[in-house]
């Protein structure tokens, strides 16, 4: 047996990308949308690209090696991988999500498949197994989880939802965007499907729209391929190409990415002008021990809120110059955001509020530019007066 490659390794080299037909390191881009038969009765490998397309099976395979999965799908978007997630649910079905998740997520739930399928919602403190199990009821399908979350930064115990979910045949999902599986692989913990946005940290650039769904089996790997064919939320052979070659330098960019948020969270906890730093790298984060014990490192989010008299949050916003003022995260440039009006404006008031999104909140997606620079940007936008 060949020895087991590293994580910077198999970012390069998983899924065999070599063209098989002119041995291009690269995979092409198929845009053909339909396959030829070899004759009545004898169908070829790909039939039509909303079933399967070449690039696209070329990124599911990178992607399904780099997380330890069987089977890989990609989807048009994030939300198009969280709502496949949601067809496996028969109507009536009780979910129980955290307390503090992506927003888009707690839409579709409760704005969308509450009123389309009749799903019912539990919103739980999942870093309290007590509070968990007591939520779960005879009718509980499905626990989607994320950790680290969003906004707040929680970190939840996978392994001991993932035992409590498998004694009641409940399903765990979880969305694995901010950790990457540079830094945490839930499918080792028993998981059953991992999902992403590829529009983050696995495009990596800001050019992207993609969502996966990773799975631990193939055969629920081949329901949700089937699903995803019914539904038809596919993503593109050019926007695969995108990913495919976003995935090849993941380690590489995490590493920056972890390091510089590390710095530069260490280094606002000592700032005077600074009320809280929501980071679980720092030794205060409620949940320190279990992210040292979980993640290889603790991500590139920071959660910050400013000392009263500050600036104030829209001077020191707008004051950033590095430092965009735009939605999503992950990509090479650094970005922040105010998840009360922006990423967390999809819920209600009071869905909001109980997410712990407050309008002092302010989220730093830390990008990979120098840390020097990054520190001198967010001191000159405390200094305003
Ligand atoms: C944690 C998380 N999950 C899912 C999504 C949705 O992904 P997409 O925007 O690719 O649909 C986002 C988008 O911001 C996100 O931050």
């Amino acid at each position: 047996m060949s020895r087991q490659r590293k994580f910077p390794t198999q970012c390069i080299h998983a899924g065999e990308t070599v063209d098989p037909a002119t041995g291009g390191v690269m995979p092409a881009i198929h845009t053909s949308t339909t396959y030829e038969y070899e004759r009545f009765g004898v169908p070829r490998e790909h039939l039509y690209t909303r079933a399967s397309n070449p690039t696209r099976d070329a990124l599911e395979r990178c992607i399904a090696e780099l997380e330890g999965g069987e089977r890989a799908l990609a989807y048009a978007s994030g939300q198009a991988a969280t709502s496949a997630v949601l067809d496996l649910l028969d109507a009536g079905a009780h979910v129980i999500v955290p307390q503090d998740f992506y927003a888009g997520t707690c839409r579709l739930l409760t704005q969308v498949r509450s009123r389309t399928s009749g799903l019912s919602i539990s919103s739980v403190d999942c870093t309290d197994l007590d509070q968990l199990a007591a939520a779960i009821r005879p009718e509980t399908r499905l626990i989607w989880l994320e950790s680290p979350t969003n906004p707040r930064l929680r970190i939840i115990d996978v392994a001991a939802v993932v035992a409590l979910a498998r004694e009641r045949g409940i399903l765990v999902c979880i969305d694995n965007t901010f950790a990457t599986p540079c830094l945490q692989r839930p499918l080792e913990w028993g998981v059953d499907i991992v999902m992403h946005s590829a529009t983050k940290y696995m495009g990596g650039h800001s050019d992207v729209l993609g969502g996966i769904n990773v799975t631990r089996d193939q055969a629920l790997g081949r329901k949700l391929a089937g699903l995803r064919s019914a539904s038809g939320g596919v993503l593109g052979p050019f926007d695969a190409y995108l990913a495919l070659r976003g995935i090849k330098t993941l380690a590489l960019r995490m590493e920056r990415h972890c390091a510089n948020a590390l710095g530069l969270a260490q280094w606002l906890s000592t700032d005077s002008r600074v009320a809280e730093v929501i980071y679980p790298g720092l030794p205060d984060h409620p949940q320190h021990a279990l992210a040292r014990r979980q993640m290889s490192a603790f991500g590139a989010i920071i959660g910050l809120r400013l000392r009263a008299g500050e600036p104030g949050v829209g001077p020191f916003l707008d004051r950033l110059e590095l430092f965009a003022l735009a939605e999503s995260l992950g990509g090479v440039e650094s970005l922040v955001g105010h998840p009360a009006t922006m990423s967390h404006s999809a819920v209600t008031a009071e869905q909001a509020r109980a997410m712990g999104v407050t309008p002092d909140l302010i989220r730093l997606s830390v990008g990979i530019e120098d840390i020097d620079d990054l520190k001198a940007d967010l001191d000159q936008a405390l200094s305003w007066r």
